[in-house]
């Protein structure tokens, strides 16, 4: 049997299936409940978030042969037809290829003639706004008055390069980009499903380079299992995806947390003989810092990291200061640019890491005002108090 890739595999067959796009799916099941259907959608927002999958399913959902219906079937001849692509009544258009004037007409003049054996007659437009203007022209009249039996379903990446002349005459849906969290937990449902053990860290990193994009997601975790076979170590996954494993990015935040710099310049000659990418090594670091900022204002550890680095992250973050990671960040996402125009990208690296132990303050602000405190009341008088204080300013 032929392998299928994974974003196929787990497309969503029911709307309850779709991971973190509620407010749309919300809208739509009622606007079915109450025989609310608009005759046009527009379904907006970045690439692989689930438009198309949505798109199907709306499809579905009203021409189930026990339909209309929220919870379309899946089984009956229109359900299996619209899945397979080979339903005579639901169009699938691609609009990049298809974005000329004479291919709205042929969509008008096909769309006057009932469906063969559903309700509607339903067009899917993926990627409108490649359409022409002239295309764009030739859409709007049906789009305005559509026969009864006629619904658009249209989706965008790039909405705002729609005419205002389609917006207006469209509902419109934004997908968002999916949450760190919700799809940290579909990836683990899936490896489950897949029978491999890919460890909950090497998850969030595969998460964090999908951007909120359940495909690229998907994607990645194909290219992590045909790498690395089904039990990969993090260092493996952090191999097979050009990264650079956590447990190392956690390595260098502890050592700038500490001021360990014998440590920081071993860890850079590893990275380097390794010949991983140093920009890469400084923006995941960053990154990094971010975490234990986050965890050391909220007091929690960020939802996107997995459960294993979420202690780490804690207990760094309690034992430094807020000032001082602060100060850290700015540094290693100033050394990000810096990295990536020097001429010696190692150098630049390196110095910002050493900036980052010296700059920031040694102590948390309360500790140096105790310091001072305590010194002027032990150093009997205002003179020695004066000094030591100026001595910190310094
Ligand atoms: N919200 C989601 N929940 C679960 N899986 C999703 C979701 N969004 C995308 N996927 C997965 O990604 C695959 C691609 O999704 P889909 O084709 O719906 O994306 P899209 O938004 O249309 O992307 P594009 O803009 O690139 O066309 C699906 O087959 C599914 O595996
Ligand atoms: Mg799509
Ligand atoms: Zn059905």
């Amino acid at each position: 049997m032929s392998y299928t890739v994974l974003a196929r595999k787990y497309r969503p067959q029911a709307f309850e299936a779709m991971t973190g796009q509620e407010h749309v799916v919300r809208t739509i099941e009622n606007a079915i409940k109450l025989d609310r259907v608009a005759h046009a959608y527009l379904f907006a927002g970045p690439r692989g978030v689930g438009k198309t999958t949505a798109a199907r399913l709306l499809a579905r959902a009203l021409n189930c042969e026990n339909g209309p219906t929220s919870t379309p079937c899946g089984t009956c001849k229109a359900c299996t037809e619209i899945r397979d692509g080979t339903s005579t009544d639901v169009a699938e258009i691609d609009g990049a290829s298809n974005n000329g004037v004479e291919n709205v007409r042929e969509i008008r003049e096909n769309a006057k003639y009932l469906p063969q054996g559903s309700r509607f007659k339903i067009y899917i437009i993926d990627e409108v706004h490649m359409l022409s203007q002239a295309a764009f022209n030739a859409l709007l009249k049906t789009l305005e008055e559509p026969p009864g039996h006629v619904k658009f379903i249209f989706a965008t990446t790039e909405a705002h390069k729609l005419p205002d002349t389609i917006l207006s005459r469209c509902q419109r849906h934004n997908f968002r980009r999916i949450s760190a969290a919700a799809m940290l937990k579909r990836l683990q449902e899936i490896c489950v499903l897949e029978k491999v053990n890919v460890s909950g860290s090497s998850l969030s990193l595969i998460v964090r380079q999908s951007e909120g994009g359940m495909r690229d997601a998907l994607s990645l975790l194909d290219q992590v299992i045909a790498a690395c076979g089904l039990s990969p170590t993090d260092a493996d996954v952090a191999e097979a995806l050009g990264a650079i494993d956590r447990t190392l990015i956690h390595a260098f935040a502890v050592a700038l947390v500490k001021r360990d710099a014998k440590s920081l310049l071993t860890n850079v000659e590893e990275i380097w003989n390794r010949g991983l990418d140093l920009r890469r090594l400084a923006e995941d670091l960053a990154f990094h810092l971010r975490h234990v900022f986050v965890a050391k204002a909220t007091g929690q550890a960020p939802d996107e990291l997995a459960d294993s680095d979420r202690d780490a992250v804690l207990a760094l973050a309690r034992e430094s200061d807020a000032a001082q990671v602060a100060r850290l960040f700015d540094i290693v996402h100033a050394a990000v640019w810096e990295i990536a125009r020097a001429p010696q990208p190692k150098l630049a690296l390196e110095m910002a890491l050493l900036k980052g132990l010296h700059l920031a303050p040694a102590a948390s602000l309360p500790d140096l005002i105790a310091r001072v405190e305590k010194l002027s009341g032990g150093a009997a008088g205002a003179q020695g108090g004066r000094s030591s204080s100026a001595n910190f300013r310094a």
